[in-house]
């Protein structure tokens, strides 16, 4: 498996705190049948900036000598969770090679937990008018998208792709951010599926105990789909193979159709 978001470079984000813990995490992820990760480290959200290239590549460096000395066989490729901004596109024009994928043309962007942004569609427009297919970083996590699945649908619509953390499908960030992933794969909108790593305790490489769930619900061809096939295909920067049309259930999308907040309709 490959798990394309994961916060295992060391001391720079949220995630690993040391190069031990990186390790550690390493380890986990082995184990679970993870062979290659993307770290995709918050490269600004609020007043953290670490835009330095050579910071990262410094730290990525440490990881892959360390990973070598103690003869662990994780590939890891370089990418970034990016926070969603007004001057995004200022952003992807001085530092693209850095928000990209693999220096390719995916890149995870990250909403707030309670909202979406309010010219989201036209953010989506001018990211893909660069060359970089946006993909959407947990949105069962956003207070929003939970809510209105529909609103997911209609950006994949659009050429936006999705991806679930495994913990959500296990629980870990509580029933709504669950019940929401879940939904979103009956709907047929999620490609890729990662784990989200911060450490070993409370949000471990976990990619393994999801995708079993996935495959006993959805089949083995899916399940391979989201956590080797796509990952594969983005990290090398081709067309994903596994892009399916989402259904959404007539009776949900009436029901919640209603809903949708004003602001956001067009
Ligand atoms: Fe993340």
């Amino acid at each position: 498996m490959i798990d394309l978001h994961t916060h295992i470079l060391p001391g720079l984000d949220d995630g690993a705190r040391d190069l031990e813990e990186s390790l550690a995490m390493a380890r986990l992820a082995v184990e679970g049948g993870v062979r290659a990760v993307a770290a995709t480290p918050h490269l600004f959200r609020g007043t953290e900036d670490i835009l330095d290239s050579r910071i990262v590549n410094k730290k990525h460096m440490e990881l892959e000598k360390a990973l070598k000395d103690s003869g662990i066989f994780l590939d890891i490729y370089l990418g970034a969770e990016v926070h969603i901004a007004h001057n995004l596109i200022e952003l992807i024009r001085r530092h693209r090679k850095q928000l990209v994928l693999n220096g390719g043309s995916y890149m995870f962007v990250e909403f707030p937990s309670e909202h979406l942004y309010r010219d989201i569609r036209q953010l989506f427009f001018d990211v893909m008018t660069e060359g970089i297919t946006p993909v959407i970083a947990h949105p069962e996590r956003n207070a929003v998208l939970a809510r209105h699945p529909e609103m997911l649908a209609e950006f994949i619509g659009t050429g936006v792709y999705c991806q679930v953390n495994s913990g959500s499908l296990l629980g870990v960030y509580g029933s709504v951010s669950r019940d929401a992933a879940w939904t979103f794969l009956e709907n047929r909108c999620v490609h890729f599926l990662a784990s989200d790593c911060h450490g070993t305790q409370s949000l471990p490489p976990n990619l393994d105990r999801a995708a079993v769930m996935v495959r006993k619900k959805f089949g083995d061809e899916t399940a391979r789909a989201l956590v080797e096939d796509n990952p594969r295909a983005a990290l090398e920067s081709r067309s994903l193979p596994f892009v399916p049309d989402p259904v959404i259930q007539e009776e949900k999308k009436r029901s919640l159709k209603i809903r949708i907040p004003s602001f956001l309709k067009r």
